[in-house]
């Protein structure tokens, strides 16, 4: 690319506002689901591209911490509802992290700004006029004290009588109809047969969203930043009239308490105010400035196609009312499907996102989902067979293949130096579809963007193809620098417009070709007279994934379950010292072919120095780096041990970097921590080592084991 302009403004070219991207707050009663996360990459993918673009861009979101449901639970384990959310805080940001979903802010709608928020907009609407009180009838049980949302309510059908019914919808014969008219209604927290859930008075503050039905057609009429079926269905409730909204709960509930009342604030009050506490958070400035910032910002709001309701009629007319500046842009999508069925625990395919990462590495799942990102607010299915066909043939054989055929060529002829000339005609025929892949990126339109990524890596590896650099170094090694070098930067382009996607694996790429990406005006460099670091393939095709039923049948029949976590090679150890600080450690330099790699090993009492420099061992290669008494160690060796005897596994006979493996299992691309290594029993039984009867081996040898016939390894 001659030159990259980055675009300011993003979907409202020409400004360059600052942006505040949100995407909805998960609740803190549950886990984190793959249902989630297809929301939270994308919009982190979004922002991710905003950034890239230049634009100064906070990604806000939090837990959306109060409700009854939140109280119940909490009740139900004995612990306090701050317990409960806190826990649940941990997990979802441990997921979130696991899933490269990088926000400017993770905050809690059970902070005092939120608190502060909730009173200033309540406050505004109740000083203007929009907020009165009206006793209401609702549905209370005598043995919990306390009055029941609809989803605690269940009894039978009113119209098909079919038992144990929810308050809104009948399972059984689809009709709708409303809490109060189920027959033989039961509370489903205590079950009480003696005392039923009974009909109470109480006074309740209500906004008047019927009010704003005028002001909220002509805004969403002539809003430029709300897909057009979602247009059309907003409109469509407004047409059919705007009830008020009750704005509070008593107690028992687990939320803020609104001013001078006994009431609290109904959680999706204070849920979408958490967006403004959240991004109060990330700029960590007084709630005044905080307001001013937010009323210049752009502000988009990803969410669920279950939530428009609340987002595009409650809370822009509350924004409104409150005199704050409501939202730019939103962004609706559908339900995520698994094997094109709904997402269901009995067919195994309701999979968390902690599950999810068993089966396969996080990342592929922003790609997949990526390719299924389109601006329509369509359902997605995440068909696992598809997954891996796209992952294998997409990811690993197009764009991964393409990436460590240039690096290694480099590397092995040219020690991985590009030439000073580039193939510019090559290049500039780039140009056009990059730009374009910009202009989806613009748009947000993933799957544009990826198709178009790929036909570039395509192209990438059909140049080379033709070029045919293997002839080339023999008969012209000029031009097969040339043609590597021109690749080099091509791949480099494709890791820029990959990075948004799939930060991770973006990253292990750029540090394999010694670049670092900050702006797509990275598109732009040329790749001259540059080093790059030693190639490594960091992507392998995945073996079929498996859930529920067919992962049982699976796993009994042709998999060994526990030995695909680990990735084992041989490494020869270059260097042995005593650990400064220990006495039972040696600290070991240790060729892994690729790279060189340093290990600490408490096997000082078994092994002399010379006996251990130059072995050929087993290393964990994926192993969490750890340190040990101020020593870093980046893997583990293997040691088999038998009462007070330890002895190395070997392989004299392979060379650095081989894979150690068992049949048919494929080592694994994701780290993993010592507690994970723990759960697997590798053995030496008379002198084989083997997992559940499997022998470890590399392409060729068998692993031995010194000095111990029949141990345990770890
Ligand atoms: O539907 C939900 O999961 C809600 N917790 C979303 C809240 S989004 C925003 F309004 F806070
Ligand atoms: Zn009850």
């Amino acid at each position: 690319m001659k030159s990259y302009q980055p675009k300011t403004g993003g979907q409202s070219q020409g400004n360059a506002k600052p942006v505040i991207i949100t995407a909805a707050l998960p609740y803190a009663n549950g886990s984190i689901h793959i249902g989630h996360l297809f929301e939270y990459i994308q919009t982190d993918q979004f922002a991710r591209i905003l950034k890239l673009q230049g634009r100064n861009v906070k990604y806000c979101c939090a837990d959306d911490t109060h409700g009854a449901p939140i109280d119940i639970k909490a009740k139900q384990l004995g612990i306090s509802p701050e317990e409960l959310i806190s826990r649940f805080a941990k997990e979802h940001q441990r997921d979130f992290a696991d899933y490269g979903i990088k926000f400017d802010s993770y905050y809690s709608t059970n902070s005092p700004e939120n608190k502060w928020f909730s009173d200033y907009i309540f406050t505004k609407l109740k000083d203007n006029g929009h907020v009165y009180e009206k006793t209401v009838e609702q549905i209370y049980c005598p043995t919990c004290k306390r009055f029941l949302p609809d989803r605690f309510v269940k009894g039978k059908c009113p119209k098909c009588g079919a038992p144990d019914q929810y308050g809104d919808v009948c399972e059984n014969c689809h009709s709708t109809h409303d809490t109060k008219d189920l027959i033989d209604p039961y509370c489903s927290i205590c079950r009480s047969k003696e005392s039923k859930p009974e009909l109470r008075e109480s006074k309740h503050f209500f906004f008047q969203l019927s009010k704003f039905s005028e002001e909220l057609k002509e805004w969403i009429t002539n809003h430029e930043g709300i897909q057009k079926e979602i247009k059309n269905q907003m409109l469509g409730f407004i047409d059919q009239g705007l009830n008020d909204w009750c704005i509070s709960r008593d107690p028992p509930y687990f939320g803020f308490k609104i001013p001078r009342s006994d009431k609290y604030y109904y959680v999706w009050l204070d849920a979408p105010i958490g967006y403004i506490s959240s991004y109060a958070n990330s700029i960590g400035k007084k709630e005044g400035a905080v307001l001013s910032e937010w009323n210049v910002s752009e502000i988009i709001h990803d969410i669920g196609k279950d939530i428009v309701y609340f987002h595009l009629l409650f809370w822009p007319a509350m924004l409104h009312a409150a005199g704050i500046k409501r939202p730019d842009k939103y962004i609706v999508h559908g339900f995520v499907n698994v094997n094109k069925e709904k997402m269901s625990k009995s067919r195994g395919t309701f999979l968390t996102a902690a599950e999810f990462k068993e089966l396969t590495d996080p990342q592929l799942l922003r790609f997949y989902f990526a390719s299924k990102t389109s601006v329509k607010v369509a359902d997605i299915d995440l068909d696992l067979e598809d997954f891996v066909e796209k992952i294998n043939s997409e990811l690993v054989s197009n764009v991964a293949n393409f990436i460590y055929r240039c690096t290694s060529f480099l590397h092995k002829h040219f020690d991985g130096k590009t030439c000073a000339s580039l193939d510019a005609a090559f290049l500039e025929s780039q140009d056009k579809l990059a730009c374009d892949i910009l202009e989806h990126y613009n748009n947000f339109d993933l799957q544009e963007a990826v198709k178009n990524i790929l036909t570039l890596s395509s192209q990438g590896n059909k140049y080379f193809q033709d070029n045919k650099p293997w002839n080339l170094v023999k008969e012209n090694p000029e031009k097969a620098e040339e043609v590597l070098s021109t690749c080099l930067t091509l791949a480099s382009r494709i890791i820029v417009l990959l990075k948004p996607i799939i930060p991770n694996l973006a990253g292990k790429w750029e540090s394999q070709l010694n670049i670092t990406i900050t702006s797509f005006s990275d598109l732009s460099k040329k790749l001259v007279g540059h080093k790059i670091n030693q190639p490594e393939i960091i992507l392998r095709k995945l073996e079929p994934i498996k859930v529920g039923k067919d992962s049982e049948k699976n796993t009994v029949e042709n998999k060994t379950p526990g030995f695909e976590i680990l990735d084992l090679k041989v490494g020869i150890v270059r260097k042995a010292e005593p650990h400064p600080d220990a006495d039972k450690l040696l600290v070991l330099q240790v060729d892994l072919g690729s790279k060189q790699i340093q290990l600490v090993a408490g096997i000082k009492r078994h092994y002399s120095l010379e006996e251990v420099i130059g072995k050929h061992i087993v290393v964990v290669s994926n192993l969490e780096p750890a340190e040990l008494r101020g020593k870093k160690s980046e893997g583990m060796l293997l040691a088999a041990s038998k009462d007070d005897i330890i002895g190395l596994l070997e392989t004299p006979l392979s060379s650095a970097g081989e894979q150690v493996f068992i049949e048919g299992v494929q080592p694994s691309n994701t780290t993993i921590t010592i507690k994970d290594f723990s759960q697997l029993k590798i053995t030496v039984k008379a002198g084989k080592v083997v997992f559940q009867d499997k022998q470890l081996k590399t392409a060729k040898e068998n692993i031995r084991s010194d000095k111990v016939s029949d141990g345990r390894v770890s």
